[in-house]
Parts: C-alpha cells; sequence; structure tokens
C-alpha cells in the first residue's frame, strides 16, 4: 500500500495557514489537520482546571488528563476536550495570550505530536497546518510548504478576524507571539528542510491555494 498523502503546512501567526490548509485539503479532497487548534485546546483546559501557566512543571503534570479530539473534515473541523466542543472558546484573547507558554512545554508537545501522527497516519491523506509539521511531526511528508507574509498584511488579517480596530497592536501581539514561539528550545518555528517558501503578502486565498496544489500536482 502506498503511504498516504502529507501536506504540512508551516508558517507564523497570521499568514492564512488555515483558510489556505482547509481550501487545498478541500480541492484534494483530503483531510485536515489544525494543530494550532490543539494547543489552543490544552491551553483552554489548563485555564478551565485553574493551572498556573507560569509553571511548565504545573503544565506538564496536568496536560497528561485532558483528552483532545480533532475531526479532519476540511469543510467542517472540529475540536473537543473531554468531550466538550470548544471551537469558539480557544479563540479568546485570554487563550490566545497564554498558548505560546504551554506549547513551549516539552511534555505538552511530546503528546500532542503523538496524537497527531496518529491522526497523520489514520487519514487517507490530510493537509496538515502549524509550526513544526515538516521539522517535527512529519519530517517524511513529501509535500512541506512554509507559509509567510509580511507582518503588516499578517496584522491586516488577524484583526479583521477579530474585529480588533487596532492594527498596530495586533502586528505587536503577533511579534511577540512568534516571537516566543521561534526562540523557544522545543521545537522551535522555523522552515524545514525541503520546504518551499509560499509568500501569501501580495496574494489571494485562492492564489496561495492555487500555488500549493500546483506544488502538489506537481510532485
Ligand atoms: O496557529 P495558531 O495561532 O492557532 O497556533 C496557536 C499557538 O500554538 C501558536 O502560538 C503556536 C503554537 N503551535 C505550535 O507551537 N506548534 C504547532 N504545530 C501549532 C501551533
Amino acid at each position: 500500500m502506498s503511504k498516504p498523502l502529507v501536506v504540512a503546512i508551516d508558517g507564523p501567526s497570521g499568514s492564512g495557514k488555515s483558510s489556505t490548509s482547509r481550501g487545498v485539503a478541500d480541492r484534494l479532497s483530503l483531510a485536515y489537520l489544525d494543530t494550532g487548534a490543539m494547543y489552543r485546546a490544552m491551553t483552554w483546559a489548563l485555564l478551565e482546571r485553574g493551572v498556573d501557566l507560569e509553571d511548565p512543571r504545573a503544565i506538564a503534570a496536568a496536560a497528561g488528563d485532558v483528552r483532545l479530539t480533532s475531526g479532519t473534515d476540511p469543510l467542517d473541523p472540529t475540536i473537543h476536550v473531554d468531550g466538550t466542543d470548544v471551537a469558539e472558546p480557544i479563540r479568546s484573547s485570554e487563550v490566545t495570550s497564554a498558548v505560546s507558554l504551554v506549547a513551549a512545554v516539552p511534555e505538552v508537545r511530546d503528546m500532542l505530536v503523538d496524537l497527531q501522527r496518529e491522526t497523520i497516519a489514520q487519514s487517507a491523506g490530510i493537509v496538515v497546518e502549524g509550526r513544526d509539521i515538516g521539522s517535527t511531526v512529519a519530517p517524511d511528508a513529501p509535500v512541506k510548504i512554509y507559509l509567510v507574509a509580511d507582518a503588516a498584511a499578517r496584522a491586516a488579517r488577524r484583526a479583521a478576524e477579530t474585529g480588533e480596530a487596532d492594527t498596530a497592536a495586533t502586528e505587536l501581539a503577533l511579534a511577540r507571539r512568534d516571537e516566543i514561539d521561534s526562540t523557544r528550545a522545543a521545537s522551535p518555528l522555523a522552515k524545514a528542510e525541503g520546504a518551499v517558501v509560499v509568500d501569501g503578502t501580495h496574494l489571494t486565498l485562492e492564489e496561495v491555494i492555487d500555488t500549493i496544489v500546483g506544488i502538489v500536482d506537481a510532485r
């Protein structure tokens, strides 16, 4: 049996990874996994449990009891914590500002990477988006994309999503999160070996999807 097609899409916050990855999965009839949603769901669960997120050992101790389930339909991706639908609360500013602390804890990453690999192995083909997919989760993925956009474009996109009027504040918050994500010791955000850089700054969503589908078709 041939291996399932894995398309790894990594990149910084606000580069358009989610809409792009869902669009690519839909166009190619592949499943879709949003690994950022998993780190967010873990963060939500730990906040609910009152865990001190400044304490990596407390995070590591509590994370093992959290049960995450991800639905992989690109047209209706879902995420549950212990059976509760958390798709909405994981986008709150409280979760967004705390998620980098949780994502930096090696025990959390090991646990979620295992879950991500299980989901990939069970799929017939999948688009996986995150920060460390091409480098750590699926280093053998036949297609690896590193999706970027300049800081102002990313902030404008994120501000439009969240309804935030202050784009400068959004740009600052994104830069802060990228800094933590890129400088952490465990699987920092970085372009994976063999990844193709796609710059979406001056492209529409459809154009970015077309570009990546073209790369998949040409592999
Ligand atoms: O893509 P996102 O904004 O929903 O990701 C939320 C956070 O999770 C982000 O700060 C980086 C982290 N993350 C990670 O460390 N590794 C991944 N594979 C995906 C996300």
